[in-house]
């Protein structure tokens, strides 16, 4: 029997994308997964198997072993340096990280507070900048911060710009841009060298044509 291989995502947005390159790439996925809840999804078809995981926790599933493959944001591999190989950007789920805060924010001899979930990009980029500020660090809802006096600004993901409109804040700066990547166990990729291959060179086919269509 064929090796199946074991994909770690996110659920929801990213697994739908994620999914679509695939069936786009040859791999017999069913049109549609239909208990919503389930963590462990199985295309047996395929010989694929998901687990769907939190976005920032996929890079720990594929670290491990427990999948050979994942599907990871460009924003949680530089958050977090992992052992695990980045073969290919999958040009979906495209935001950017950026420094928002108050349209009215003043800047003061005080180092300002910055909320954010990327405690080590946001201190990377203002160091880069030449700025001191304090970090604080949270795990969501990161635009609250500033609109009850918890940071001056806040350095998070922007996809739409909805979340910043609706609460009253401005963008400031664009940090760097963000798409999911694939990424490889080491391991794993020793192992099933040649159905990991083939599962890259084809996914790289369709979004190269993806790309120029
Ligand atoms: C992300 C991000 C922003 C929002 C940006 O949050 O942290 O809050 O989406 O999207 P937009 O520009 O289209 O409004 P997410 O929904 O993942 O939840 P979180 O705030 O709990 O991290």
């Amino acid at each position: 029997m064929r090796d199946q291989i074991t994909i770690a995502m996110p659920k929801g947005r990213i697994f739908e994308e994620a999914a679509d390159l695939l069936r786009k790439a040859g791999f017999n996925l069913p049109e549609e997964f239909d208990d919503s809840r389930k963590l462990i999804v199985d295309a047996p078809e395929a010989g694929i198997k998901f687990f769907l995981a939190k976005p920032m926790d996929v890079p720990t599933y594929v670290e491990h072993g427990v999948a050979d493959i994942g599907v990871a944001g460009k924003d949680v591999m530089l958050e977090d340096e992992r052992d695990v190989y980045e073969v290919l950007d999958l040009k979906i789920s495209e935001c950017y990280l950026a420094v928002a805060g108050l349209p009215d924010y003043e800047p003061t001899d005080i180092a300002p507070k910055v909320a954010s979930k990327y405690p080590k990009v946001a201190t990377e980029y203002f160091k880069q900048q030449g700025e001191q500020v304090e970090i604080i660090q949270l795990n969501g809802s990161i635009e609250l911060a500033p609109l009850v006096g918890l940071a001056d600004r806040i350095v998070d993901i922007v996809s739409t710009g909805g979340t910043l409109r609706e609460n009253g804040l401005v963008e400031m700066e664009e940090i760097v841009s963000i798409t999911s990547r694939l990424i490889v166990n080491p391991v794993s990729y020793r192992l099933k060298d040649a159905r990991i291959d083939d599962m890259i060179e084809r996914l790289a086919a369709v979004i190269e044509e993806e790309g120029t269509a």
